[in-house]
């Protein structure tokens, strides 16, 4: 073991802070030419490195054979909100408020004034918005269509690791709106929540974010807030795989084209996060948190080997690692992970209320989360430090063409 200084926290917070800023200081290439950093203070031009041509007029096409949203390459922020129908709101009131909402999310998502819209200047910049719907299982007992309803499309059965919150379960409703700009988000949000008011209460309404537009190439994996690559293995949108895996092709008629939401609201237990090293982290999950790549490789996308042992003749990749556990071979039953992280702010003692807002599509809940899901509940090293908070399931009805409206095929 080493007996040299360790660098803490605590010690770069107090008394060592001080060295070692200056440390660092004196080696930095400013320090040697005397200029700043890039970007910092001292940088010779104001706005250097912004792009010139801004994009928030970007749009995402509104219409087609699937809804948006879901194989869109994930927007920097969403909300995700889950409502209660009124009391006596029957199969037609439903789809009115599924027409009008439709109708602003074609405008919005095109960068076009909703409807009766109070601020028409916010429509102006789209971001990539998207606007998806999804229909819980309470919707279908109120249109009286539940012969229609997927069967999977019902409360999850409890899981020994869940905590769940009343607060952030079920729904009957879902929207889930995501842009490049929090306040394109917000301004959707409100136009949509208005053409709801007569028909629904809102029951829960979760804010995430991903890594901002821009700071990262396209196609890098995001990092959550437990600072790990997540999304590595997943469905490619565009791939015979990601059509297999998440668009419904059987079950009822009208669902063709559709597929299925579970979100979770997971808390994640940064404190304890906090105090695990850097070893024992990879070892919970199975990969390297720098690269990513499988703890029996070099970089992310190389197979995990998840035979190889330790010279001590234990697996590389343990038993209970994440991966492992979560692990599905047949790429056409994977679930698709679209996940945002959240964050609450602090406690007045300064802990972070944050996880993850773990949003799984799958063609089918039963066949594909629900197996990977009893998995990780029963074994998997993460749950020491993730708390499910919050769970709802929604079937996602497949896009409509232009004129059309979303829920038609089942309301009409
Ligand atoms: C806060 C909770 C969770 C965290 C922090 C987390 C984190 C991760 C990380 C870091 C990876 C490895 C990189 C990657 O392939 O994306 C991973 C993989 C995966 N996770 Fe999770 N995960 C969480 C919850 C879940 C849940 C609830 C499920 C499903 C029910 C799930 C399913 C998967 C799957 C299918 C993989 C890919 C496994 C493979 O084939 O390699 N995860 N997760």
């Amino acid at each position: 073991m080493s007996a040299g200084p360790r660098l803490t926290r605590r010690g770069l917070l107090t008394g060592g802070a001080v060295a070692a800023a200056g440390a660092v200081a004196a080696c930095s290439p400013a320090a040697a030419t005397g200029s700043g950093t890039p970007g910092g203070p001292g940088t010779a031009a104001r706005g250097q490195g912004v792009p010139e041509t801004p994009d928030g007029t970007a749009a995402e096409s509104f219409h087609g054979v699937h809804q948006a949203g879901i194989a869109t390459p994930p927007q920097a922020h969403a909300v995700f909100v889950g409502l209660d129908l009124l009391p006596g709101t029957g199969r037609e009131a439903i789809a009115r408020m599924m027409r009008l909402l439709t109708d602003d999310a074609r405008r919005l998502t095109a960068g076009r004034p909703a409807l009766a819209d109070t601020e028409p200047e916010l429509a102006a910049l789209p971001a990539r918005l998207t606007v998806t719907f999804g229909f819980g299982p309470g919707l279908f007992a109120a249109a009286e269509v539940d012969h229609l309803r997927p069967e999977s499309v019902a409360p999850l059965p409890a899981f020994p690791v869940d905590k769940l919150e009343k607060r952030w379960n079920g729904g009957d409703l879902l929207l889930q709106i995501c842009a490049d700009d929090p306040l394109t988000v917000t301004h959707a949000l409100r136009m949509t929540a208005k053409d709801v008011r007569s028909f629904a209460r809102v029951r829960w309404t979760q804010r995430g974010f991903r890594r901002a537009a821009h700071v990262q190439g396209a196609g890098t994996t995001q990092r959550n807030v437990m600072g790990q690559l997540d999304g590595t293995v997943n469905p490619e949108p565009g791939t015979a795989d990601f059509d297999r895996a998440v668009w419904t092709s059987g079950g009822p008629e009208w669902m063709r084209g559709g597929t299925t939401l579970v979100l979770r609201r997971i808390r994640a237990e940064l404190e304890t996060w906090d105090a695990v090293d850097p070893v024992g982290k990879e070892f919970a999950v199975g990969r390297r948190l720098d690269s990513g790549a499988p703890l029996t490789g070099t970089r992310e996308h190389d197979e995990p080997d998840f035979a190889r042992l330790t010279p001590a003749g234990f697996p590389v990749i343990a038993e209970q690692a994440h991966i492992r556990r979560a692990r599905v071979t047949d790429p056409g039953l994977r679930i698709f992970r679209r996940v945002y992280n959240y964050d609450e702010g602090l406690s007045a003692d300064g802990r972070a209320d944050s996880g993850l807002l773990f949003a799984s599509y799958q063609a089918d809940i039963a066949r594909q989360f629900l197996p990977v899901q009893k998995r990780l509940a029963e074994a998997d090293l993460l749950n020491e430090w993730t708390t499910p908070i919050g769970s709802a399931v929604f079937a996602v009805p497949p896009g409509c063409p232009d004129g059309g409206w979303i829920g038609e095929t089942l309301l009409s």
